[in-house]
């Protein structure tokens, strides 16, 4: 490990790993009071997601997807929304690809989401089905063709021999699908899930921050409660 240099060009005895326990922000916000969240976490969801668009963070869409493999060994990676609404959250990939594979034999998954110029965090927990051919269709084809390309291109998640083998294969299919529409393979598409339970977390001052968690119940009504930092 080398000696960690600062923006100011300072030399210090010790590593970026040895320092990285210096890092500490206060996380200063009004907090959230439960009787000002609503009844439904999905249109809270929607209160926040229009806050972070508001605040002009980039890609708010961006989160987080746990999976869990047949073999109980947990997985994460950070992919991007693409809709949500009172049915749940929508999100592309590949079928095959290692999360797929997790997902066809354990639909239990977890998405977090980190606005982090807010200080706010939300965990969604809750099963995953794939959606029907003709939306994913519809969003595949809304897609710049190059992305499409692409995702026909890429057996995701397999492991390739160099960089040149997918370029290769993307001039291929350029040519093939000149003047045509590149269908969508059948191994590309969405997934929804169909949240049980959704958490909101406020950071505040001295790491007292604020959780507040919707269950939902067996009558399908959601149950709030807060719960320690
Ligand atoms: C900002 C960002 C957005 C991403 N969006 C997606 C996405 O929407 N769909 C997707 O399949 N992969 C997306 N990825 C790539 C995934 O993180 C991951 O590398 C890929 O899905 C393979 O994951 P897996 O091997 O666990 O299946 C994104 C990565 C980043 C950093």
């Amino acid at each position: 490990m080398s000696f960690f240099k600062d923006i100011k060009g300072q030399f210090h005895n010790k590593s970026i790993g040895q320092l990285v326990a210096n890092f500490r922000t206060e996380y200063i916000s009004n907090g959230i009071d439960e009787k000002n969240m609503g009844d439904d976490p999905i249109i809270q969801f929607e209160k926040w997601f229009n806050d972070a668009v508001k605040s002009k963070i980039p890609e708010p869409n961006i989160m987080h997807l746990s999976t869990v493999s047949s073999d109980c060994k947990p997985s994460g990676r950070v992919l991007l929304l693409k809709g949500f609404d009172e049915n749940g959250f929508v999100f592309y990939t590949n079928y095959d690809s290692r999360k797929g594979n997790d997902l066809g034999k354990n639909k239990n998954a977890a998405m977090t989401f980190l606005w982090f110029e807010l200080y706010r965090q939300v965990r969604i927990e809750g099963t995953v089905e794939k959606i029907s051919p003709e939306e994913s269709d519809k969003y595949f084809h809304s897609r710049p063709r190059g992305s499409q390309i692409s995702a026909v291109a890429s057996s995701q998640s397999s492991i390739i021999e160099n960089r040149d083998v997918l370029e290769k294969k993307v001039k291929e299919l350029e040519k093939e699908y000149q003047n045509k529409p590149v269908p969508r393979p059948e191994n590309w598409g969405g997934y929804c899930l169909s949240p049980f339970s959704i958490e909101f977390w406020q950071g505040r001052a001295s790491r007292l921050h604020d959780r507040i968690i919707y269950k939902l119940q067996s009558n399908n009504i959601w149950k709030k409660e807060r719960l320690a930092p």
